[in-house]
């Protein structure tokens, strides 16, 4: 049995959906997920018990910090042989404001989790981390850049001190660590995207609600030292990222083995976008015009942030990203269409 916390979110959702479609054909145990919907709702679980009537998703509402919950999930379910850890605060902005909590769930709760881990005797860890733990790294990033280094805000800290943790926990602990870089797009069914319970924080569901909603998005500067001037990062597809916690799990003793017992891997496609090439690409895409205003440079933002995958590690993985960003956007805005 695989437990996700935080399934219900972004990521988790996907992943949750891409591990069901394996089970669908292998008549799996099933999926635990534990979710304080937070930044959620109940209504993604019901979706994806519409996508796969023949899996069992096992679903309790409760905090990651409750450690008597954990117990109790690892008991009743177990045994659990892997926890992928989506749970989390995870906007940078509030962040700043918030610094504590972001410490106490991130970090703390992070910690509780793994205490229950052990004791429940299971043993795989995937962690969702991100490529702000580069810090002010230069692009392209591998896995040898420097890291933990010039971090230029709390949230990234705590990702940074999560992958700190790890280290001293394994090997009792195996942990492979997923650096994603950005994530977009949305499943192909349209039943699965990014649904924040607030205002959103990321360019691409900024610019999802912007065009529903018929208003401009504002680019942060066009006067940064990049092709168009506006900053570029490394958009990989949310399918894509889902089917690498998949890969993980299934070469999971090959990926973590030997006296370290941490694999860590960025989550990305080596290729650099900007945002009016990413603006551009949703309009070939859906045929939709994007209205945009120059506005100033967001304090902290890096011109360029991107990876150069390493085969190796892909070998390893035996994962490859192969969604275009245009398949992205056609899924974003399916999935945005679908969901008034
Ligand atoms: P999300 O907010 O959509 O999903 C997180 C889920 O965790 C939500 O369903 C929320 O309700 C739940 N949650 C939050 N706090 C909880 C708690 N204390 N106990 C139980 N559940 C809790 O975010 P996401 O985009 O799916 O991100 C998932 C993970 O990936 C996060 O840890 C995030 O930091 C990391 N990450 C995200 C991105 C990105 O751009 N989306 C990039 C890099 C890393
Ligand atoms: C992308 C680009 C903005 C909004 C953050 C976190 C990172 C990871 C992914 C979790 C930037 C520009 C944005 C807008 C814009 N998350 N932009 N107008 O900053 O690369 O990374 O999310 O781990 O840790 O730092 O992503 O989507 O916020 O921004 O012009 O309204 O879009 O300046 O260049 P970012 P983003």
């Amino acid at each position: 049995m695989i437990l996700l916390t935080g399934g219900l979110g972004f990521i988790g959702s996907h992943v949750a959906a891409e591990l069901a479609q394996q089970q669908q054909q292998q008549q799996d145990e099933g999926i635990v997920i534990l979710d304080n919907l937070s930044n959620s709702n109940i209504g993604v679980l019901a979706s994806l018990r519409s996508m796969f009537p023949k899996v069992t998703f096992f679903f309790h509402e409760g905090d990651i910090r409750d450690r008597a919950l954990l117990d109790l999930i690892f008991r009743i379910h177990g045994p659990i042989h892997t926890v992928i850890h989506f749970a989390g605060l995870k906007s940078v902005k509030e962040s700043f404001a918030k610094k504590e909590e972001y410490d106490a769930v991130n970090v703390g709760g992070t910690e509780i989790l793994l205490d229950a881990m052990e004791a429940a005797g299971c043993r795989n860890f995937i962690f969702s981390s991100s490529a702000t733990v580069y810090g002010t790294a230069p692009s392209p990033l591998t896995e040898a850049s420097e890291v933990g280094v010039g971090i230029s805000n709390p949230y990234g800290e705590t990702k940074w001190a999560v992958e700190c943790l790890l280290k001293t926990r394994a090997p009792t602990i195996r942990s492979a660590i997923l650096r994603y870089f950005n994530p977009i797009g949305a499943h192909a069914s349209g039943l699965l995207g990014e649904a924040p319970n607030g205002v959103p924080n990321n360019l691409f569901p900024i610019l999802l609600k912007a065009m529903k909603e018929h208003r401009h998005i504002e680019v942060f500067g066009d006067d940064w030292p990049t092709r168009d001037g506006t900053c570029a990062r490394d958009y990989v597809d949310i399918q894509d990222l889902a089917v690498a916690h998949v890969a993980a799990i299934r070469h999971f003793d090959n990926l973590v083995h030997g006296d370290t017992g941490i694999f860590t891997m960025n989550i990305a496609t080596g290729i650099s976008t900007t945002v009016l090439e990413l603006l551009a690409a949703f309009e070939v895409a859906t045929g939709i015009r994007v209205p945009y205003t120059i506005a100033a440079r967001r304090p902290g933002d890096l011109a360029e942030v991107f990876a150069v995958p390493d085969p190796i590690r892909m070998d390893l993985l035996k994962w490859r990203p192969l969604r275009s960003i245009e398949e992205s956007c056609r899924n974003g805005w399916n999935f945005a269409m679908r969901n008034e």
